[in-house]
């Protein structure tokens, strides 16, 4: 694993950026593996920026994404597929039907989990963003899930639901299940990229950093990863 550690959010959005940008500047037909949540608005705010400016182009290359809730409707604001076009898919020149999420409406989630997985064989990430969850899940993998996991429809946990009410009027309007990419889809991307920022991050990086290999921590799997890199704020690493 390779640590880079900055001094602040800011920072680490810089940073991240310049990771993805190097991807896409070297192959601009390179398959980029996204994420939501916090952490990655700052990094799309500077891809967004960097576009704007001329510097790079999206319009060649892929995307897929980690994760979708279950019984949202592509319309509803909250759906991970409205949140990608709100933070970067509608402000940069990528073709949006090259940009594939798994459909959390679909009729039969296990049915879909299976075409998720097959499309991520077809696509496999030359990068895949990360950010980490404050119990070590990583997509929605959540701590004692197989490490040889694929993509599958997951109970979220009271503390992701709590963690992720704020994005919702009320912790009642938080869907209670999720299709994930799994942790094996994870690891078979060819680099990762990790980001986090907060103290409330720091006992996370720790144990996956330095801890056993334990899906206690989901996210320590990628210490047997062979090209990780993981840009932390200084908060973040403040355990370690
Ligand atoms: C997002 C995802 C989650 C988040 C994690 C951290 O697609 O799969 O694992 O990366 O929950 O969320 P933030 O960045 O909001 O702290």
């Amino acid at each position: 694993m390779e640590i880079i550690v900055v001094k602040n959010y800011e920072e680490m959005s810089k940073a991240g950026n310049e990771v993805i940008k190097n991807v896409v500047l070297e192959n601009p037909q390179a398959i980029l593996g996204l994420a939501t949540g916090s952490t990655p608005i700052g990094i799309y705010k500077n891809m967004i920026a960097d576009f704007k400016n001329g510097l790079v182009s999206y319009k060649t290359i892929k995307t897929v994404n980690l994760d979708e809730y279950i019984g949202l409707d592509a319309s509803n604001e909250q759906s991970y597929v409205s949140f990608m076009s709100d933070v970067l898919f509608n402000h940069i020149d990528i073709d949006k039907s090259n940009t594939f999420l798994p459909n959390g409406k679909a009729e039969d989630p296990s049915v879909e989990c299976d075409r998720y997985t097959s499309v991520l064989k077809t696509m496999p990430q030359d990068i895949q963003l990360l950010g980490l969850g404050s119990n070590g899940h990583i997509a929605f993998n959540e701590p004692m899930t197989a490490f040889e996991t694929t993509t599958h429809v997951v109970d979220l946990t009271e503390s992701t639901i709590s963690d992720n009410a704020r994005f919702f009027d009320s912790i009642e309007k938080v869907p209670t299940k999720a299709i994930t990419m799994g942790i094996k889809n994870i690891m078979d991307a060819k680099k990762i990229l990790i980001v986090a920022s907060g103290e409330n991050k720091a006992d996370a990086i720790y144990q996956m950093v330095k801890g056993e290999v334990n899906i206690n921590c989901p996210a320590s799997i990628l210490q047997n990863h062979e090209n990780v890199t993981v840009i932390i704020d200084e908060a973040a690493a403040s355990k370690l």
